[in-house]
C-alpha cells in the first residue's frame, strides 16, 4: 500500500477526474505506445497513458536534451485540454535497468548480477537515487526496474538481471531499492515498476519466457516473497511476466494478477503487461485483449498494436466481455499513480529542475558505480598471492574483453543487445583503461593470441575473457533441439523461436578463444590473471585451471576502474558469490540442492586479508 495513493486528497482527484472521463479517454489510458509507433498528436488524439522507449530506443543524437524535448512534446499534447480531451498528463517509461542505460553518456552501473555479490542493500539504495536523477535528466519518470527475478537456472538469457539464485537477497534489495527511485515522491523521485509478475526466473531449462513449473507455496516462496518488501516500500507500478506457472500465462492469470497481487498482497498501483505479453495468450488478438483486462492488467503495453487494441477494448466494453467495472478500476489505478506520484503538479518535462541536469553522467555518480563494481567482483583463486598486482610490475593486458566498454556493460546498453567496442559508450573506463590509470607501463596486447609477446618483458599478465552482449531470449543457452523448440514456451499462441546465445555453458565451447588466449600466455610461463566478464556463472574448469588467478567481474557496466582498483589492492575484495558456480553444464544447482557438488558454492569469495 502506497500512503500518497491512500491519501484521501488524492482519492478525491482520482474519482472526481474519472467521473468526467468518456470511455475512449479511459481506455486510452490504458494504452502505451512505443516513441517510433506514435505521434504527439496520436497521445492527443487517442488520449495515451503512456509512451515508451524498447530496449535502445532513442529520440535525435540520444543526448539528454533530445530526451528531454520528445518527453517534452508528449507532455505537451497530452496536457492539451478542449471539448474532445482532458489534460492528463502522460507518463513516459524507459528500461533504466543498470542506470539510465539506454542514454549517451550515462553512467553505468554493473548489472544486478554483480550487485547480488556485494551484499550491500544501502548501496543499492545509493545506486537507485543516481538512477533516478539521471532518468530525470531526460525529462522522463518512470522506469521498469527493479528486476526481481530470481533466476534459477544459468542457462536463461536474463540471469544478470537478477540479484540472486537465493530470494534472501533479492528480498534485501527490493525495498531499499524502490525507495532509492521513489523517495517521498518528491522532485528527485521517478516511479519504479517491480517485474516480471511472476516467476520468470523458475522456467525449465531457463528458456526465457517459458513455463515454470512450481507448486503454489514454492512460488511463493523463491519468487513471489521478494515483492513483499518492494511493496511494502508503497511500488507504484508491477509489471506482468511472459511466462506461463503451471501452463498458464501470467498475463492471463487472474489468480496471480487480481488475487494475490492485489486483492491478497494490497497491491494498490497499477499493472503492467509486458511488450506485446498479451499475444501470446491466444492466436485470437480480440480474445487476448479480453484476457489481460480480465486478468487484472491495467495498462498494456502494446508497442505497435496500439490501435487495434483501443478498437478490440472498446468493442469488449460495448458488448459486455469487459465490464465497465473493470475499466473503472484499471483507470482509477494509473489515475492514482499519477496524482500520487505529484505528476498533475509537476511542470512540463522542459521546465523541470532536474532536466538536462550536469550531475547527468558526472564523476560524483561514476564514484557510486565504481564503489559498485569494487564491492562485486568475486575472488575465485589466488594461488601463490599472485594479486594484488604491484603497480610497478611489467604488466601485460590481453583478452578480447580488456579494452571493450560494450562488452563489459552488457545488453540493455545504449542498445537492447548491447554493444561491442568503445565506441557508443561514453565516459567510463573500460578495464584496460582502468588498469593502465593505475600502472602506466602496462601494455595492451590486441592480438588475440598474444602469441607476439616477448615473455621476458612481462612479469604478469591480465587476460580479460568472456562473453559478449545478449538481452532476453537471445542469451539463452538451450542445448538440445527439444529444447529450441519449447523457446518462449507457448503454451497457447504463437510460436516465437529466438536464435539463442549458443548450446552449452562451457565457455571452452562458447568462446574457445578465450582458452586459446590464457593458454598462449601462460604456455610462455608468464602468471596469468583472468578477469571473466560474463552474464552468468559458466562453465571454467578448463580456464580456471590454466589461470594462477582468476576473478569474477560479472558485467561491471562504464567502470572498468573499479576493477583496477581491486586488482592493485588499493581496496580489497569484498563479493561473495549469490550465484552457485557449477561444474557442469547438468543438472543445474541451487543452493541447498540435494548432491550439491559446486565449482565453488554459493557464498564464495576470497579476499586479501
Ligand atoms: C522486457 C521488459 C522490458 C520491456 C520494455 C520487454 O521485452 O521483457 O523487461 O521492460 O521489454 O522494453
Amino acid at each position: 500500500m502506497n500512503p500518497s495513493i491512500q491519501d484521501p486528497v488524492v482519492k478525491k482527484k482520482v474519482e472526481d477526474l474519472l467521473s468526467r472521463m468518456s470511455l475512449d479517454q479511459k481506455i486510452g489510458q490504458m494504452t502505451q505506445s512505443e516513441r517510433m509507433e506514435c505521434t504527439p498528436e496520436d497521445v492527443k488524439n487517442y488520449h495515451l497513458g503512456s509512451v515508451l522507449s524498447g530496449g535502445g530506443s532513442a529520440p535525435g543524437e540520444n543526448l539528454t536534451a533530445d530526451w528531454v524535448d520528445m518527453s517534452d512534446a508528449y507532455w505537451g499534447a497530452s496536457m492539451e485540454q478542449d471539448t474532445n480531451h482532458l489534460a492528463i498528463p502522460l507518463i513516459y517509461g524507459v528500461d533504466a535497468i543498470h542506470g539510465n542505460n539506454n542514454i549517451r553518456g550515462a553512467t553505468v552501473f554493473p548489472h544486478n548480477i554483480g550487485l547480488g555479490a556485494t551484499n550491500d542493500p544501502g548501496l543499492l539504495e545509493r545506486i537507485a537515487q543516481v538512477t533516478a536523477k539521471e532518468i530525470l535528466a531526460t525529462g522522463v519518470e518512470w522506469t521498469f526496474a527493479p528486476t526481481l527475478a530470481v533466476a534459477r537456472d544459468n542457462h536463461w538469457g536474463r540471469v544478470y538481471e537478477s540479484y540472486s539464485e537465493d530470494p534472501a537477497i533479492v528480498s534485501s534489495y527490493s525495498g531499499g531499492f524502490v525507495r532509492g527511485l521513489q523517495g517521498d515522491l518528491g522532485t528527485d523521485s521517478v516511479v519504479g515498476c517491480v517485474k516480471h509478475w511472476v516467476g520468470d526466473g523458475g522456467t525449465s531449462n531457463g528458456i526465457d519466457q517459458g513455463e515454470t513449473t512450481l507448486s503454489r507455496a514454492e512460488l511463493e516462496r523463491l519468487h513471489i516473497s521478494p515483492y513483499y518488501p518492494a511493496l511494502e516500500a508503497g511500488v507504484l507500478t508491477v509489471m506482468v511476466s511472459f511466462n506461463s506457472w503451471n501452463g498458464n500465462k501470467c498475463h492471463g492469470h487472474k489468480v496471480l494478477v487480481t488475487d494475490v497481487l492485489k486483492d491478497k498482497m494490497g497491491f494498490d498501483g497499477y499493472v503492467i503487461s509486458d511488450w506485446d505479453g498479451i499475444d501470446y495468450l491466444t492466436e485470437d488478438y480480440y480474445q487476448a485483449v479480453g484476457m489481460g483486462v480480465n486478468a487484472g492488467v491495467d495498462m498494456f503495453m502494446v508497442p505497435e498494436n496500439w490501435k487495434t487494441f483501443i478498437s478490440h477494448l472498446s468493442s469488449h466494453v460495448r458488448l459486455g466481455t469487459v465490464s465497465m467495472d473493470r475499466i473503472d478500476d484499471a483507470v482509477r489505478r494509473i489515475l492514482s499513480v499519477k496524482f500520487a506520484y505529484g505528476l498533475f503538479d509537476k511542470p512540463r518535462p522542459a521546465e523541470r529542475s532536474w532536466s538536462n541536469h550536469q550531475s547527468f553522467g558526472s564523476d560524483e555518480h561514476r564514484q557510486v558505480a565504481r564503489e559498485a563494481v569494487q564491492k562485486s567482483l568475486v575472488l575465485l583463486k589466488n594461488q601463490g598471492n599472485l594479486l594484488p598486482l604491484n603497480k610497478g610490475s611489467r604488466i601485460l593486458v590481453a583478452g578480447k574483453n580488456a579494452d571493450n566498454l560494450g562488452h563489459q556493460c552488457g545488453g540493455f546498453t545504449v542498445a537492447w543487445q548491447g554493444t561491442s567496442g568503445n565506441e557508443f559508450i561514453e565516459g567510463g573506463t573500460s578495464i584496460w583503461e582502468g588498469i593502465r590509470g593505475l600502472s602506466p607501463t602496462a601494455v595492451l596486447s590486441r592480438d588475440a593470441s598474444a602469441a607476439m609477446t616477448n615473455p621476458q618483458d612481462y612479469d604478469v599478465a591480465v587476460v580479460v575473457i568472456g562473453e559478449r552482449p545478449y538481452a532476453e531470449g537471445m542469451g539463452d543457452i538451450r542445448s538440445g533441439d527439444d529444447v529450441i523448440i519449447e523457446a518462449g514456451s507457448q503454451i497457447k499462441g504463437a510460436l516465437k523461436v529466438l536464435e539463442p546465445y549458443g548450446h552449452t555453458l562451457e565457455l571452452a565451447d562458447l568462446h574457445p578463444e578465450d582458452l586459446g588466449t590464457i593458454t598462449a600466455i601462460a604456455e610462455q610461463g608468464i602468471p596469468t590473471v583472468v578477469v571473466l566478464v560474463s552474464g552468468r556463472t559458466v562453465i571454467i574448469n578448463r580456464e580456471l585451471e590454466e589461470a594462477t588467478a582468476f576473478v569474477a567481474a560479472w558485467l561491471p557496466g562504464s567502470e572498468g576502474q573499479g576493477v583496477a582498483d581491486v586488482l592493485f589492492g588499493d581496496t580489497d575484495f569484498h563479493g561473495k558469490l549469490s550465484f552457485t558456480w557449477p561444474k557442469q553444464t547438468r543438472p543445474t544447482i541451487n543452493k541447498g540442492d540435494e548432491n550439491y557438488d559446486p565449482l565453488f558454492p554459493y557464498g564464495f569469495g576470497l579476499s586479501y586479508s
